[in-house]
């Protein structure tokens, strides 16, 4: 696909995202807050996440939200029985949203390679977790695509079932 740059995205791009958001989120995206956004537009270093962007010459075309939880309540690895310890090896993607106009053209897989392969610090995740929604084929698929693979299903965020997704690192893609 051409014109597209990937970069992760900086907390002057909160705004792009903010938009790009609420135009094409859909029903099936539970949308990030702008507290939450903030936070991971700091980086890893000083917030807990990154959010990567694809962009082209007239804007955001496409974003990766990830987070990295720590202890918090919320951290997917407690569902997923991770001991204490490791639950500072977990992140989760938050949140994925391509254009409808990019739509079909393998974003979502890209994304998550692209964030893999250069933009997470290695040393700071062992365990990939997301949660989606189980109508969200594009998603779900997307998801499988990149080794992830289903440990649960139950209700998050607004109360709407989701599947729980993991990927180990450690061990072979779809373990
Ligand atoms: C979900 C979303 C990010 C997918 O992005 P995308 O770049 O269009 O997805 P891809 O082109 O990489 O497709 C991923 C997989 O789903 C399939 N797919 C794509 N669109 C589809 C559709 N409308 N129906 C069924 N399958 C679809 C693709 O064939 C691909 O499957 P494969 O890996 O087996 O070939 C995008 O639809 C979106 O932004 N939706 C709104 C926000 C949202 O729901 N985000 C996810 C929850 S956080």
């Amino acid at each position: 696909m051409s014109g597209l740059r990937f970069a992760p995205l900086t907390s002057d791009a909160l705004g792009a995202v903010l938009e790009l958001q609420r135009e094409s989120c859909g029903p099936l995206m539970h949308p990030l807050g702008e507290a939450e956004l903030s936070d991971m537009l700091a980086g890893p270093a000083a917030g807990h996440g990154v959010v990567l962007g694809a962009l082209t010459d007239r804007g955001l075309a496409a974003f990766l939200a990830v987070q990295f939880p720590g202890r918090a309540a919320h951290n997917l690895g407690r569902d997923y029985g991770l001991p204490e310890g490791d639950l500072d090896r977990a992140l989760h993607f938050t949140g994925i949203l391509v254009h409808p106009d990019r739509r079909g053209q393998g974003l979502h897989r890209r994304l998550i390679e692209t964030a893999a392969q250069g933009v997470l610090p290695p040393d700071r995740h062992r365990y990939w977790f997301a949660t989606v929604r189980p109508e969200n084929t594009a998603s779900v698929r997307g998801m499988l695509s990149v080794g992830m693979r289903v440990f649960a299903r139950r209700p998050k965020h607004d109360g709407h079932d989701r599947l729980l997704f993991v990927r180990d690192l450690s061990a072979p893609a779809g373990g």
